[in-house]
């Protein structure tokens, strides 16, 4: 989850969803990090079939072919912020059945309660606001006994990014993720039970800063370029690109993320 500035909920999710929207079409062939995400949160998934499935911030629907095969939903829903990411996400899987295409916001969400089997989430709860409220909400969505299966961003997320900054200036470039340990502590107080949770430190390597910055770009989450209110100077951003450039070894340019990976099932008895 992301500690946000100081900012009304509402002009905040406009941004976002306007930021996810630029990046909808650019976003496949960007999507490296979060394919090898996507793949690990697969691998833990604690069912074979479910009757009712949510892909919170679904995007451009990376998730959804997989899932619709693996637990043979009756009802998938395809949930997101940015009306462009559902836009290409249906396009692209215009032949799947049964797969509903809802433009919400994960903190409000417009299903009943204890109506989902699986809620389904990667990379995309880090940017919401609340987080207790958040899992309070996909605990009221879930049917006892169903599950929430989620990756997220960590804290100490993108430290190359941070590092080169630091060589400039005192300022934070880079949002503070939460630490697990808070995150779980917020899955708990919402009554859900933790099964599972884990902490994996993914690196990506680049051929130059300039393609690592990119690569954060055409996905969207390019809330780095700032410099408190103003943007940054093309004289400033040329200085950022060398100090990132000294990071460079035998791989090529690092951007490396601690991704939390969680499992959490609704009491049967609530
Ligand atoms: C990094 S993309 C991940 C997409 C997809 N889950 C994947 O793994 O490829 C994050 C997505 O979450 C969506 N998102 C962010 N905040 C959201 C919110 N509060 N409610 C619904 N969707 C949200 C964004 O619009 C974006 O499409």
């Amino acid at each position: 989850m992301l500690i946000t500035p100081d900012i009304s909920a509402l002009s905040y999710k406009r941004q976002l969803a306007k930021r996810f929207d630029r990046a909808s079409l650019s976003y496949d062939s960007y999507a490296d990090f979060q394919k090898i995400v996507l793949d690990r949160l697969f691998a833990i998934l604690p069912l074979s079939q479910a009757d009712v499935v949510v892909d919170l911030g679904t995007g451009t629907g990376q998730a959804l072919g997989i899932l619709s095969e693996k637990l043979t939903p009756k009802c998938n829903i395809a949930l997101d912020l940015s009306p462009q990411m559902l836009a290409v996400a249906s396009e692209h899987f215009s032949a799947l059945q049964n797969t509903h295409y809802v433009c919400a916001d994960a903190e409000r969400l417009p299903l009943q309660d204890k109506s989902c089997d699986l809620v389904f989430s990667s990379l995309a709860i880090q940017w919401c606001l609340s987080p207790l409220d958040l899992f309070k909400e996909l605990c009221r969505v879930t049917k006892p006994g169903g599950y929430v299966v989620f990756s997220t961003l960590s804290q100490g997320s993108m430290p190359e990014i941070s590092k080169a900054w630091r060589g400039l200036d005192n300022k934070e470039h880079v949002h503070q993720y939460m630490t697990l340990d808070a995150l779980v502590d917020c899955v708990e107080a919402s009554e859900l039970n933790l099964l599972s949770s884990e902490l994996s430190d993914i690196s990506m390597w680049f051929d130059s800063p300039e393609s690592a910055i990119y690569s954060l770009k055409k996905v969207g989450a390019s809330l780095i370029a700032s410099d408190g209110d103003k943007p940054i100077s093309p004289s400033k951003w040329k200085a950022f690109l060398l100090e990132y450039e000294k990071q460079r070894n035998e791989f090529g340019i690092p951007l490396s993320y601690q991704v939390s990976f969680v499992v959490a099932q609704r009491p049967i008895s609530i």
